[in-house]
């Protein structure tokens, strides 16, 4: 019998990518020689740190520390400012093929408009991701959570930029915010959802010091990693069953190839790697590829569609 070795190959957004992993937004990917050992990097894609009009230092250091099971940031979206990522995406689709996604995260609806337009403007941007969920900005609510809001930006989204136009969401923690969700993104032809950012506003302790382990927001941030798995699972399972002719991606606690093999199990095309990328740097993904073919070549999948939302209920 022939023996089909698997491979990861994958669609987002209708585009035919060689691989299902890629990095997660605001890591490894807001200087340019970041960008580019990402885009050199054994993944399917690359996105750009979330970026605003201008240039943003961001939040006050310490902003990031590592804990047990993941990381808490409270970065404040430092950034180089919309062209900056526009001219490199520019530069790249000169020589690559590898798809640049452009995050952006304005923070106002009239900056993400203004960006909206600003993109829609370039040639070789393909594919936006519109990040509905930044938790670390002081007085600045995420929008993922205001489904009115939501529904207000997408609309006006949707009609200054016709480029395919993805959102980065939130966790939900309850069933009734799912639906409500679900119902505004069905209004809409979003390209991808990306489920989740990191749960916002957690607090985490130094021993030592009886202190916050970082300064912005007195110490609140959005923590990532392991800590968050299940609650990144279950965000893309229910939006899969929600809204299943669109795109999700899963991110949120990969650290191996089991934890992406039960994101694409849960309904996941791709998979976008956060706090795992920061601790290991890029050679984590030919690593995780490496776990993930071996899952599939033991279980007998040639291809992640063959059980992609199969996940079994008991
Ligand atoms: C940050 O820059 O504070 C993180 C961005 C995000 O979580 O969306």
């Amino acid at each position: 019998m022939l023996n089909i070795l698997p491979n990861l190959t994958t669609t987002l957004a209708g585009k035919a990518l060689q691989s299902c992993l890629m990095n997660a937004s605001g890591v490894f990917c807001t200087e340019k020689d970041e960008l580019l050992q990402l885009v050199n990097a054994s993944s399917g894609a690359v996105v750009t740190k979330s970026c605003t009009l201008e240039y943003r230092a961001g939040n006050p250091s310490p902003r990031y520390a590592d804990i047990p099971f993941g990381s808490i940031n409270s970065m404040g979206l430092p950034n180089n400012g919309i062209q900056y990522y526009l001219n490199f995406i520019d530069e790249v689709e000169k020589q690559s093929d590898k798809l640049v996604i452009l995050s952006i995260a304005g923070l106002s609806h009239q900056e993400n408009i203004e960006l909206l337009k600003i993109a829609n403007q370039s040639n070789a941007l393909q594919l936006i991701e519109l990040n509905l969920s930044c938790p670390n900005i002081a007085g600045k609510p995420q929008t993922g959570y205001d489904f009115v809001a939501s529904r207000d930006l997408l609309q006006k989204a949707f009609e200054v930029c016709q480029k395919p136009i993805g959102v980065k969401l939130p966790p939900y923690f309850d069933m009734v915010h799912f639906d409500e969700m679900a119902s505004v993104l069905n209004d809409f032809p979003i390209a991808y959802i990306c489920c989740v950012n990191s749960i916002g506003n957690g607090l985490v302790i130094d021993k030592n010091t009886d202190a916050t382990i970082i300064k912005p927001k007195n110490g609140f941030g959005g923590v990532g990693g392991l800590y968050i798995k299940p609650t990144a699972l279950a965000n893309v399972n229910k939006f899969y069953e929600l809204l299943p002719h669109v795109d999700i991606v899963g991110c949120g606690g990969v650290q191996n190839g089991q934890d992406a093999y039960e994101h694409i199990l849960c309904g996941a095309s791709m998979i976008q790697i956060g706090t795992t990328l920061w601790q290991q740097g890029i050679s984590c993904f030919a690593r995780i590829e490496n776990e993930l073919l071996q899952i599939l070549q033991q279980k007998g999948y040639t291809s992640i569609k063959e059980f992609k939302g199969k996940l079994g209920r008991i």
